[in-house]
């Protein structure tokens, strides 16, 4: 047993830590509970009773002097750190933290969003997956009808052959779909809008895109009029471009809306008199509208003899380019921080 002592204290004296960790390393090896030191005490009780006195003696020596470098040893590192902070030259400036911001198709639809909902729009979400009847066939675009085509689709392969087009399963091409879903699940009166991104099959250029946003609206109600229409476009084109935006609508024509239009707003940049963004012509495009054709109430169940309803559709990317003036779409996808800082202030 004294020899255990005496190479147990050698090791103890050639114990040279490097780091706080290894101090503690120490404790924990020789003077736990469970270490080294203690565990000797509890042999103690084995020893013949003529060597105790000499045996016990040199381990209370042994256990004092462990405890004492230990004391040394976390003193000596404690204070070398202490010194470390102290030579911290507190007079260099910060770290600059970049400060996160919202990208401007956020910002758009939340304005969008917002001017919509301060008149009583509920919003809703549908999902970028759909079947065909949502995106097609109950809104009025039948089986191989040639306005399919105005939609070049991204069709989704669900594994099982499907032999009919109106099995198929499509990325959305517009979030006139959610109208569906909407219209299937509620009753009027409905007033809602739909923001959401939608994909079609297009090269990709400054004026085109395979993904971009859309923000749908939907109101049914009794008696809905073209003049309600007229008058909730006014108010969300003075709110987004500004009080003078002056409206024309032009016919159009889209399968699930019975007048259809395309909604002009005055040129925000030149009032009217003709620019650049207005090609001269005074005016810009801006979305697409018109009241809900009968066959697609019907469609979703709502009776279209008690009910009328009026919708619209717009490109959040092309509410874009015209309020900030850019003339390439591809800059909101590309991720340039010199093009996003841009709008770090807007909210
Ligand atoms: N879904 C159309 C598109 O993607 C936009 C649109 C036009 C939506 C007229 C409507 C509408 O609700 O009434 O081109």
């Amino acid at each position: 047993m004294k020899e255990r002592i005496d190479q147990i204290r050698r090791e103890i004296e050639n114990y040279q830590p490097e780091n706080k960790e290894q101090v503690e390393e120490f404790r924990i090896k020789y003077l736990s509970k469970k270490g080294i030191i203690p565990q000797l005490f509890t042999e103690f009780k084995n020893v013949p009773k003529e060597e105790r006195k000499e045996l016990g003696k040199l381990m209370n020596e042994l256990k004092n002097d462990a405890q004492q470098k230990f004391n040394d040893l976390k003193a000596s590192f404690e204070a070398a750190e202490k010194k470390d902070q102290q030579k911290q030259d507190l007079t260099l400036p910060a770290y600059f933290q970049e400060v996160g911001a919202r990208h401007p198709i956020n910002i758009l639809r939340n304005e969008i969003t917002e001017i919509f909902k301060s008149i009583g729009f509920q919003v809703n979400e549908g999902p970028e997956i759909e079947d065909d009847w949502h995106n097609f066939t109950a809104l009025n675009f039948p089986p191989e009808h040639p306005a399919r085509d105005m939609q070049d689709t991204f069709f989704v392969d669900s594994g099982s052959k499907v032999a009919k087009e109106s099995d198929q399963i499509a990325l959305r091409t517009h979030t006139s779909s959610v109208q569906i879903r909407v219209m299937e699940n509620q009753k009027p009166p409905i007033r809602s809008i739909f923001p959401g991104r939608v994909y079609r099959n297009e090269a990709i250029s400054a004026r085109a895109h395979c993904m971009f946003h859309q923000v749908e609206g939907l109101y049914v109600d009794k008696g809905v009029s073209f003049a309600d229409l007229k008058q909730t476009m006014l108010y969300f084109s003075k709110e987004m471009f500004g009080k003078d935006t002056r409206l024309r609508f032009r016919p159009s024509y889209f399968p699930f809306t019975e007048p259809s239009a395309e909604l002009d707003i005055s040129c925000f940049i030149c009032g009217g008199k003709g620019c650049n963004i207005c090609k001269y012509t005074g005016f810009v495009e801006i979305l697409g509208c018109g009241m809900v054709d009968p066959n697609v109430l019907e469609n979703c169940g709502i009776d279209s003899k008690k009910y009328a309803g009026f919708a619209f559709g717009m490109g959040i990317e092309r509410i874009g380019l015209l309020k900030y003036q850019i003339n390439d779409l591809r800059l909101f996808f590309e991720n340039d921080m010199r093009f996003l800082k841009q709008f770090e202030s807007a909210v």
